[in-house]
C-alpha cells in the first residue's frame, strides 16, 4: 500500500463502539475497572491511553517498524533514548551541528555520566569511521542537519557502527517519513520532533520514539510511564488528523522550498543558497549586514519570525540570534553557521506569493546598500 493510503488507513478504523468514521479523544485520566486488576486493558493515562496508543501505532506503520513511544515534546523522546542506551563513559557520535538541545541533554542533564562526546562531519564517512570506538555505544544523526540541510549516507554509517557494536539513531524531524525511512536504511532507532512536520501546523509540541527491536524498545517504553512526560490525548488527536494530509502537505512544503530555492539563487542580494533537493526546508546566506538581516526578517509579511519549523504557516528564523544562539559564535563560524543565515520554513501557501514576498525584502537589502555605496 502506498504512504499516503497507509497514512490514512492503517490502524485508522473506524470506532468499533460507536462506527465514528475518527476515532474520538479519549479526554480521560483513568479507566473504571471490573474488579482489581481487571479491566479492558488500559488502567491510567500515564501508562495507556487510546487515543496516544492509536497515534503510536499509526508512527510506527508509517516508519515501517512495530514499536513507538510519544512523548510530551521531541526532547522527551530524546532523554528516554539517551536514559535509556547510555551507560556511565560511553561515547556518542553526534553530528558537528547537532541540534542545540540534543547537545545540552548530552552535556548538562547527563553531564554525571562522563560521556566522551565526539562532534563529527557525518556526511563525511571516512570522519565517522575514524571517531568510532570500542567505546562507543550511540551514533546520533540528523539528516539533513539544521540549519545548513546537509545530507549523510545512514546506510554506511549504520554498517560502520553496526561492526563496533553501536546502535545508530536518526532524528527523522526534517525528512519526515515521506522523504526518508531510516530503519529500511539500517538505524535501529528514530526519534521525531513531532512538533514540526508530523503534527505539521504550529499548533502543538510532541515527539516520539520508535525502535525496530523490542529488546531496544522495553527500556524506553518503560521510561515514557515511569518518568511520565506523556502528551495529552487531545494533542494525540491532532497529530492523528495531522498525519492523514503530511504527505500532501510535504509535497507542498517540498515544491515551495524547491521554487524558493532556484528564486534565491538568481538574486544578487543572496550569495548562498542551501536546499538538498528534496524535504522543504531551504536556508541561504544574504549578501549584507547584520541590520539588513535584521530588516529582512522582520518584515517579512508571509514569513513570521519565529522557532520552530513544519507548520503551514511559513516561518523564517535567524539562526546565529535564534535556534542557534546558545553556540559561541567562534563555534558557529567553525559550524559553518555564518551571522547572515537565515532559514525558511515555507509552509503550504502559493509559492508565487512566498517568492514575491522574500525578492521583496531582498530587492530593498539592495537598494539599502546601493544607496549606502553612492551616499
Ligand atoms: C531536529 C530537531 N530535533 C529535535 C527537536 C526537539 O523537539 P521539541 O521542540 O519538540 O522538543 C527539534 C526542535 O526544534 C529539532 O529541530
Amino acid at each position: 500500500m502506498h504512504f499516503a493510503t497507509r497514512a490514512i488507513h492503517v490502524h485508522q478504523d473506524s470506532d468499533p463502539l460507536t462506527g465514528a468514521l475518527i476515532a474520538p479523544i479519549y479526554q480521560t485520566s483513568t479507566y473504571e475497572q471490573e474488579s482489581p486488576g481487571v479491566n479492558l486493558g488500559f488502567d491510567y493515562s500515564r501508562t495507556n491511553n487510546p487515543t496516544r496508543q492509536r497515534l503510536e501505532q499509526v508512527l510506527a506503520g508509517l516508519e515501517g517498524v512495530e514499536h513507538c513511544a510519544v512523548f510530551a515534546s521531541g526532547l522527551a523522546a530524546e532523554h528516554a533514548i539517551l536514559h535509556a542506551c547510555l551507560k556511565p563513559r560511553d561515547q556518542v557520535i553526534v553530528p558537528r551541528d547537532v541540534y542545540g538541545g540534543t547537545y545540552r541533554l548530552l552535556t548538562r542533564v547527563f553531564a554525571g555520566y562522563e560521556l566522551t562526546i565526539t562532534p563529527v562531519d557525518t556526511s563525511d564517512l571516512t570522519a565517522v569511521e575514524a571517531a568510532i570506538s570500542s567505546q562507543t555505544r550511540l551514533v546520533w544523526l540528523e539528516s539533513p542537519t539544521n540549519p545548513r540541510l546537509i545530507v549523510s549516507d545512514i546506510s554506511a554509517i549504520a554498517a560502520l557502527a553496526h561492526a563496533s557494536g553501536a546502535l545508530v539513531v536518526v532524528d527523522n524531524t526534517f525528512a519526515t517519513p515521506v522523504y526518508q525511512q531510516p530503519f529500511s536504511l539500517g538505524a535501529d532507532i528514530v526519534v521525531h520532533s513531532v512538533t514540526k512536520y508530523l503534527a505539521g501546523h504550529s499548533d502543538l509540541i510532541q515527539g516520539a520514539a520508535l525502535a525496530r527491536e523490542a529488546a531496544i524498545f522495553e527500556p524506553i517504553k518503560f521510561l515514557q510511564n515511569a518518568i511520565g512526560a506523556v502528551p495529552a490525548p487531545l494533542d494525540c488527536w491532532l497529530t492523528l488528523r495531522g498525519i492523514k494530509t503530511l504527505e500532501l502537505r510535504m509535497q507542498r512544503h517540498a515544491e515551495n522550498a524547491s521554487r524558493i530555492a532556484g528564486a534565491l539563487r538568481t538574486h544578487p542580494a543572496v550569495t548562498q543558497v542551501y536546499y538538498p533537493g528534496f524535504g522543504g526546508m531551504v536556508s541561504f546566506e544574504l549578501a549584507g549586514t547584520l541590520q539588513d538581516v535584521t530588516t529582512f526578517v522582520s518584515s517579512r509579511r508571509l514569513f513570521a519570525l519565529g522557532e520552530s519549523l513544519g507548520g503551514v504557516k511559513s516561518l523564517l528564523c535567524h539562526p546565529a540570534r535564534m535556534t542557534h544562539a546558545s553556540i559561541p559564535a567562534d563555534r558557529r563560524a567553525a559550524l559553518g553557521l555564518s551571522e547572515t543565515l537565515i532559514r525558511l520554513s515555507p509552509g503550504i501557501e502559493h509559492a508565487d506569493d512566498l517568492i514575491a514576498d522574500l525578492v521583496e525584502g531582498l530587492n530593498a537589502v539592495r537598494a539599502a546598500d546601493r544607496a549606502l555605496a553612492t551616499a
